[in-house]
């Protein structure tokens, strides 16, 4: 008897840890020297979760760059957030660009049959006019076909990297404008930065719309070069929307990742503008380096009820106190279009940085905040991306948030719903597709976001 007791109990740990998170270790192919691009230096990668905790974390109700604890909310939003928010500005990735003085959105083409006829389609031209010009852009809007002023639906605003046609292999998507600078790609087909008929629906499994329009949602995409060329180590700020602006109302240095935000910021503006759409219920959701910029927009604009990183790896919800994968002291060098200088003073020095990832999460708070992380996708650091959401949890729960997760909580394929924050490790790659979807679904279903 004692014997099956122990058995079974052993059964039971075993499968209890079936799913958990430490199963998944990358092989040794993975150690690596990653090389910055622009000056050739060579920077250790670490994958070894031994050599990970080098740094001291940071507590998040310890009060930034000051000594005493965060004890309640409204310190939080008056006094702490306000430093969250001068750090995104001035020194991680820079302000946004502002509103444009004229704005238009100029409806192209529609079918109230798309999608095999499972859903209404739109596509409009965001036409920005300030002192130095025009900037256009296209967005593709799918929405369920039962959606009116009295059945207002919720929306996500959804950037892709290819250009809208390569989201759908609907005939009728337009391309992006003309001259825009599209980032060279062998799956969506992509080698001359430009777009072209043959790339239609490369990258369908990103954007499973129909999917998304048959859970009562509507997406709304736009692709995030026209806003600012990916060109990752150089910069082509006259490219970018940064140009119709007078200089002097601009950041000194201007990157990329502000630009692609203010895109999801205007889109945010055009779904606003729809009677069709709940306005109380519109998320920013982003894949990666679209990942990071979905954060900074939701933080940036209160007007998203929910941000969504999906995998954003080092300078999104990646701690970046943990020496695992990308760190910020490649990415800060590597990627000198996405980071304001400074980041690479902190990069070489982690512990000078005077936030983390955590503190850039919690600023969401109380609006909803969604990560989401692949076990196999090790240069993100999924643990690292885990371990900013549990931080960022007490901020939420200083909100009232009942749930806090720990560590138990980092399970293969299950959602962990906080009243008002969550995260879910899928069991996968750097990827995200109607899997991952599903789950930024339930999440907010769990919400009561297609709730009348
Ligand atoms: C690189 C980069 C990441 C980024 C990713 C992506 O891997 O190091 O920070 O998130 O590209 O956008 O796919």
């Amino acid at each position: 008897m004692r014997k099956a007791i122990i058995l079974l109990m052993t059964l039971s740990i075993s499968l209890a840890c079936a799913n958990s998170f430490e199963l998944y270790k990358p092989d040794k192919k993975e150690n690596m020297v990653a090389t910055v691009k622009n000056t050739g230096e060579k920077i250790l990668v670490n994958y070894d979760e031994a050599k990970a905790n080098i740094y001291k974390k940071l507590d998040i109700l310890d009060k930034i760059g000051e000594s005493g604890r965060v004890e309640n909310a409204t310190q939080w939003l008056e006094q702490e957030r306000p430093k969250v928010i001068k750090f995104l500005e001035e020194e991680y990735y820079g302000k946004l660009p502002p509103r444009p003085q004229k704005i238009e959105f100029k409806l192209v083409e529609a079918s109230d049959n798309a999608l095999d006829g499972t859903a209404k389609r739109r596509q409009y031209k965001i036409i920005s006019t300030d002192v130095n010009g025009t900037h256009i852009f296209n967005v593709l809007l799918y929405y369920p076909k039962n959606a009116s002023k009295d059945n207002p639906v919720p929306a996500f605003v959804y950037p892709n990297y290819y250009g809208n046609h390569t989201t759908s292999i609907e005939k009728d998507i337009l391309f992006p404008e003309a001259d825009a600078w599209i980032r060279n790609n062998k799956i969506c087909k992509v080698s001359d930065n430009k777009a072209h008929e043959y790339q239609r629906g490369t990258h369908i499994d990103r954007h499973p719309v129909k999917e998304i329009v048959a859970r009562g949602y509507a997406v709304a995409t736009f692709c995030y070069c026209e806003l600012y060329p990916d060109t990752e180590t150089y910069f082509m700020p006259e490219k970018s929307i940064y140009r119709i602006f007078d200089r002097n109302a601009l950041d000194t240095h201007l990157r990329s990742i502000p630009a692609w935000a203010w895109g999801d910021c205007r889109t945010l503006d055009l779904l606003e503008s729809l009677p069709f759409i709940n306005r109380y219920r519109i998320g920013v959701v982003g894949h990666s380096r679209i990942g990071k910029t979905a954060m900074l927009a939701g933080v940036y604009d209160k007007r998203f009820a929910l941000a969504v990183s999906n995998s954003s790896c080092a300078g999104g919800a990646a701690m970046n106190r943990r020496n695992y994968g990308e760190t910020m002291q490649f990415a800060s060098k590597h990627f000198v279009c996405w980071y304001q200088p400074k980041m690479q003073q902190y990069g070489d020095n982690i512990e000078t940085m005077p936030i983390d990832a955590q503190h850039f999460l919690a600023a969401m708070a109380p609006r909803m905040i969604l990560v989401l992380s692949g076990t196999k996708d090790f240069w993100a650091d999924p643990k690292g991306e885990f371990w900013s959401l549990m931080e960022a949890g007490k901020i939420y729960k200083l909100f009232g948030a009942k749930k806090i997760p720990t560590f138990d909580d980092l399970r293969v394929n299950k959602l962990f719903v906080g009243d008002g924050f969550g995260y879910v490790l899928c069991d996968g790659k750097h990827k995200i597709d109607i899997h991952n979807w599903n789950y930024i679904m339930d999440f907010t279903d769990a919400h009561g976001w297609t709730k009348k």
